[in-house]
C-alpha cells in the first residue's frame, strides 16, 4: 500500500516524547512488510540538519504563507522510509522545541504553523505536490495534523484518512477568531467539524472528520469514551465508537535492546543477566550514590508534567527513603517540579539523583541500571518506557491505566504462582497507593532474589516489538481501503494471556544473588 504518515516529530530527527518514537519506528515496520510509507514532517532546523540528500519536489503557493512553500523529499535517517519535509522558514525555522518557546509557553503562532503544515499535507495527499506519488491512505497523528482529515473531507476524490490519538489532553484549542484568520472553509465551522464549545479545535477536526480513529492502547480507547479521560470529547468518541480502535504501540527493538545497546555500561540478555549488575553499579557511580547490589535502585524517566504523576512521586520521597531505596530521576518539563526534585536531591544526596534536561544516553543507562522503573502516570495513552523496562529486565511499577494496564501484569498470589507477573500495579492515584506499590516491590526484592529474577525474566521474554502492532495497522488500512486481507494479524497482546511460565528458562548464570 501507499501510505502518507503525518507527524510533527519523528525519531531520530526530532523528539519531545513517545510520538517521535512511534513515528520513527511504525513506518519502518510497515516498510519492512513491503509497503511504501512516507513520513511528512515540518522542516525544523534540527530535522534539516539530520537529513541528507534532500531534493525539492514542489514549490507550493499555500494560504497562510507569503512565500512559496518547498516540499523536500528524502529518506528518514538510517532507513529506507521516504520522507517529505514542509519547508516554510517563517513557520518552522526556529531553534528548540517544536511547540514551545524557551520560557515553556506555546509558540504564539502554533495555529498558523500547523494549519500551514496541514495544507501542505493535503496537497501531498491529493497528488498535487509530488506528481509521481499519491497515497491511498493518510495516517495523521495528534492535534498538529487534526486539520488534515477535516480539509480532505471536503474533497470527493481523496485518500482514506486515519486519525491516531496519542494524547487527548493536547487538543490544539484556539479562539474562534483564529478560524477566520486561518481562512478555513466556512463549512468546517460546525458541530460536525472543528467547532468545540465556541472555540477552534484542531484535534476535533481529526476525530470528527477522519474515516477511522485509532489510539495507542485498547484500554485508553475505552477510557477516552468516559468523562474522566475524554476532556469533553467523550460524547463524540462514543458516537464514533464503531470507527475507534486501540492498537498497542510497539517498541523499536533496534534502538531499545540491552544486548546491543551502545549507550550502556555492559550489554546483556536474558541468558547473561549477571551483567545487568554492572549497569546498576555504573549508574550509582555516575550519580554519586553508594554502590552496591543491596539497595533497590528505582528509575524515573519522563516529561515532568502533571500527567506523569511526578507530584505523587515527590510526595512519597520521605517515606520511601526510610528504606534501603535509591532513585535516579531523568526528566524535563515544569520548572516548579524540576526545582522540587532538585531540592529533594539536596536533602537525600545518598539516595536521590536528579538529572533535569533531555538525555537520550542517560535514558538508556537508567533502563539498564535500575532494578525497577516507577511510572505513577495519572493517565498514560500507551507509555513506552515500561516496555523498554520490560526488555531491559527492569521491573515496572505502574498505575493501572491506559497502555500501562495493557502491558504490565501485576504481581499477586496467582500471577506469582503461574509466573505471569511482570511488575507491580496500583489503582489509585494517591501517594499512599504509589508508596504501597514501591514497598511491595522492595519486599519482593529483599525476600528472594531468585523470585525477583523470575519476575525479571518473564518481562524480558515478552515481545512488544512492532511487527504484531504494524500488522494490525495494516489490517485496518486494508479494511479502510476495501482491500481484502490475505494475512491475518496475530491476536493483540493480552496482558494476562501472554504470561509465560519461565522457571525452566532460569539458567545458572541468570541466578544471581
Ligand atoms: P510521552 O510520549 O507521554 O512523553 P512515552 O512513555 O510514550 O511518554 O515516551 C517518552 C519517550 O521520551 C521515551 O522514549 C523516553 O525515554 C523519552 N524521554 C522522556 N523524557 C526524557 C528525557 N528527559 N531524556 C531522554 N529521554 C526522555
Ligand atoms: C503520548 C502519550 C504516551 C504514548 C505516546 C506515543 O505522548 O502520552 O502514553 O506512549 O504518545 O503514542
Amino acid at each position: 500500500m501507499d501510505i502518507l504518515f503525518c507527524t510533527s516529530e519523528a525519531y531520530p530527527l526530532i523528539k519531545t516524547g513517545g510520538l517521535a518514537d512511534v513515528s520513527g519506528s511504525l513506518p519502518k515496520a510497515l516498510h519492512a512488510l513491503g509497503h511504501d510509507v512516507r513520513i511528512v514532517l515540518p522542516a525544523y532546523p534540527e530535522v534539516l540538519q539530520h537529513s541528507a540528500g534532500l531534493t525539492t519536489v514542489a514549490e507550493l503557493t499555500l494560504v497562510g504563507a507569503t512565500e512559496p512553500v518547498e516540499i523536500l523529499a528524502g529518506h528518514l535517517a538510517g532507513s529506507e522510509v521516504g520522507l517529505y519535509l514542509v519547508n516554510s522558514p517563517a513557520h518552522f525555522r526556529r531553534p528548540g522545541n517544536p511547540y514551545l518557546q524557551d520560557d515553556g509557553s506555546d509558540w504564539p503562532d502554533n495555529a498558523e504553523r500547523f494549519a500551514l503544515f496541514a495544507r501542505a499535507i493535503v496537497a501531498l495527499a491529493l497528488g498535487q505536490a509530488d506528481r509521481d506519488w499519491k497515497p491511498e491512505l493518510v495516517h495523521c497523528n495528534d492535534w498538529q495534523t487534526g486539520l488534515v482529515p477535516a480539509l480532505l473531507s471536503l474533497h470527493r476524490e481523496r485518500p482514506a484518512t486515519l486519525f491516531s490519538i496519542h494524547n487527548l489532553s493536547y487538543q490544539g484549542l484556539f479562539p474562534a477568531e483564529t478560524f477566520r484568520t486561518l481562512r478555513l472553509p466556512e463549512s468546517l465551522w460546525s458541530i460536525d467539524g472543528v467547532e468545540f464549545h465556541g472555540q477552534l479545535s484542531f484535534i476535533k477536526g481529526g476525530i470528527a472528520c477522519a474515516d477511522h480513529i485509532s489510539t495507542v492502547s485498547p484500554t485508553y480507547a475505552k477510557e477516552i469514551c468516559t468523562s474522566a479521560f475524554g476532556y469533553g470529547l467523550e460524547g463524540l468518541l462514543q458516537y464514533r465508537s464503531n470507527d475507534l480502535i486501540g492498537i498497542l504501540n510497539g517498541m523499536d527493538s533496534d534502538t531499545w535492546n540491552p544486548a546491543t545497546d551502545l549507550f550502556i555500561e555492559r550489554t546483556y540478555n536474558v541468558h547473561h543477566l549477571q551483567h545487568k549488575l554492572a549497569n546498576k553499579l555504573a549508574l550509582q557511580r555516575d550519580h554519586g550514590l553508594p554502590r552496591g547490589a543491596q539497595p533497590l535502585l528505582l528509575g524515573y524517566i519522563g516529561r515532568l508534567v502533571e500527567q506523569k504523576g511526578v507530584d505523587l512521586m515527590l510526595a512519597i520521597l520521605d517515606a520511601l527513603f526510610r528504606h534501603p531505596v535509591q532513585l535516579v530521576v531523568l526528566g524535563s518539563g515544569e520548572q516548579a517540579l524540576e526545582q522540587q526534585l532538585e531540592a529533594a536531591a539536596q536533602r537525600y544526596p545518598h539516595q536521590l539523583a536528579v538529572h533535569t534536561g533531555y538525555d537520550e544516553r542517560l535514558a538508556h543507562r537508567i533502563e539498564a541500571g535500575a532494578d525497577a522503573l516507577l511510572m505513577p502516570s495519572r493517565y498514560e495513552p500507551c507509555g513506552l518506557n515500561q516496555m523498554y523496562s520490560l526488555a531491559y529486565g527492569t521491573v515496572p511499577i505502574v498505575h493501572r491505566t491506559g497502555g500501562l494496564a495493557d502491558t504490565v501484569v501485576d504481581l499477586n498470589e496467582r500471577s506469582a504462582r503461574d509466573y505471569s507477573a511482570t511488575g507491580f500495579c496500583f489503582d489509585d492515584t494517591t501517594p499512599e497507593a504509589v508508596l504501597e506499590a514501591c514497598e511491595r516491590a522492595l519486599s519482593y526484592f529483599q525476600a528472594s532474589r531468585i523470585d525477583w529474577w523470575k519476575l525479571v525474566i518473564t518481562g524480558m521474554k515478552k515481545d512488544f516489538s512492532w511487527p504484531a502492532s504494524a500488522a494490525r495497522y495494516l489490517d485496518l488500512y486494508r479494511a479502510m481501503c476495501g482491500i481484502e486481507n490475505d494475512v491475518e494479524a496475530p491476536p493483540q497482546l493480552d496482558s494476562i494471556a501472554h504470561g509465560t511460565a519461565l522457571l525452566d528458562t532460569l539458567t545458572p548464570e541468570s541466578r544471581i544473588h
